[in-house]
């Protein structure tokens, strides 16, 4: 199931389905204390950037991201970079919340006249286990599973914000070939409310939860954006120190916008890029917590230089890294790609200019043209496939 763009009809329910949820978890005080502070933005600096930025500066002086977005992206993206930088993460928090997303999905699907998903997924709430599980056909074994911990700072996010990505991600699988792709989303503790290292042993688990589902660790994807791809990071590193885990290593690795370093000199504020290097240090202090310093490969996997270890941490087909140019991120990522691939290791990338962060996420919201929205995706699909393929081309 693939649905179009979002359209206006589409921001104008999400607002409806936030604002009551505002009220309820923020109060309507503080909400709107954040409303009013937003006036000058919205009203001011929002258009004049805007306005100087697209069409004022000279084509060359605009970064590639602004030389190629449309206006409706450029938009957003500017309203994001806003909101990342000064609305507080318990306002994020719903923003990002299932009770939110979960309307939103079903209100996209019913405009698109699907009642009921042709995607079935449920939630997995066990004892030390959240997550959403999705898959083709409930009733067979899948034949590959992608087992994903998505993004938002480790302060923000959920599994539902993300699961028409991971409905489209299961829809290209099937057109490559997979006879019942699946993926698991886990639902890991925030900050404040918990910190490192919580996250990654909650990753740990849901790995373990994955390894049951399908026959063999080779046909599990591990995959995450942003702070989710700091816990797969952490995971594999984490995964090669157990003796009984280290021969069920999953297939790939597939980082999107990974943040490798989570305190570092390296994430400096780009021009276009919306993340916000002072409020990715205030979540990184946050999810590091008492037990960690910056210096700890286990918190902060890109700050383990340990060859040996990275060799022994490898998935057994490669690892994927897909990022942005422009990205926060990018001079970290860059880093980790050549500790990990002096390892010895199997590295492939994709790096894109005019990308910004985790723009294969970000796009399928943003883009209309169905090529387009799916284009990160389909790079990941191509990945996988030419690593793990489908069992009939087996
Ligand atoms: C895991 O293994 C690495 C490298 O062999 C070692 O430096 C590290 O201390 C180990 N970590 C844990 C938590 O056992
Ligand atoms: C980084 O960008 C944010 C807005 O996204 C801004 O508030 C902050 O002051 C910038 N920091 C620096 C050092 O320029």
């Amino acid at each position: 199931m693939i649905l179009d763009g979002i359209a206006w009809v589409d921001c104008f329910a999400f607002l409806l389905f936030l604002a009551p949820q505002l009220i309820f978890h923020v109060g309507i005080f503080r909400t709107a204390i954040c409303g009013i502070r937003a006036l000058p933005f919205l009203l001011l600096r929002l258009p004049y950037e805007l306005i100087k930025e697209r069409y004022w500066l000279s084509r060359t002086s605009r970064s590639p991201f602004v030389q190629q977005c449309t206006p409706f992206q450029d938009l957003v993206i500017r309203c994001v970079r806003y909101a990342f930088a000064k609305i507080p993460a318990s306002i994020g928090k719903v923003f990002f919340s299932k009770w939110v997303a979960l309307p939103f999905i079903k209100f996209r699907m019913l405009r698109h006249g699907i009642l009921k998903s042709p995607i079935f997924w449920r939630e997995v709430d066990q004892v030390g286990l959240r997550g959403l599980y999705i898959v083709h056909d409930v009733a067979c074994r899948p034949d590959i599973i992608v087992y994903y911990c998505h993004g938002g700072g480790f302060s923000m996010g959920s599994s539902y914000f993300y699961l028409e990505f991971l409905m489209v991600w299961i829809s290209l699988l099937k057109e490559a070939g997979y006879s019942n792709p699946a993926v698991f989303a886990l639902e890991y503790t925030l900050v404040p409310e918990g910190t490192y290292p919580t996250q990654v042993q909650q990753t740990l688990v849901g790995y373990k939860y994955c390894l049951q589902i399908v026959e063999d660790s080779n046909r599990i994807c591990v995959s995450g954006d942003s702070a989710g791809g700091t816990l797969i990071l952490s995971l594999m590193l984490c995964l090669s120190n157990y003796s009984s885990l280290k021969k069920q290593m999953p297939g790939v690795a597939i980082l999107i916008s990974p943040w490798t370093m989570v305190i570092s000199p390296k994430n400096q504020n780009t021009s276009s890029d919306y993340l916000s290097a002072e409020s990715l240090e205030l979540y990184g202090r946050q999810y590091l917590g008492s037990k960690a310093t910056a210096k700890d490969s286990l918190a902060s996997p890109g700050q383990c230089e340990d060859f040996a270890w990275w060799k022994r941490a490898s998935p057994s087909k490669g690892w994927f890294f897909i990022y942005g140019a422009e990205e926060v991120f990018a001079p970290g990522i860059k880093d980790t790609i050549r500790l990990i691939t002096k390892s010895g290791a199997e590295v492939s990338q994709h790096e894109e200019v005019g990308w910004i962060h985790a723009w294969p996420v970000v796009r399928l919201f943003l883009c209309n043209d169905r090529r387009e929205r799916c284009r990160g995706l389909k790079s990941i699909v191509d990945f996988t496939r030419s690593r793990i393929g489908p069992k009939t081309a087996l």
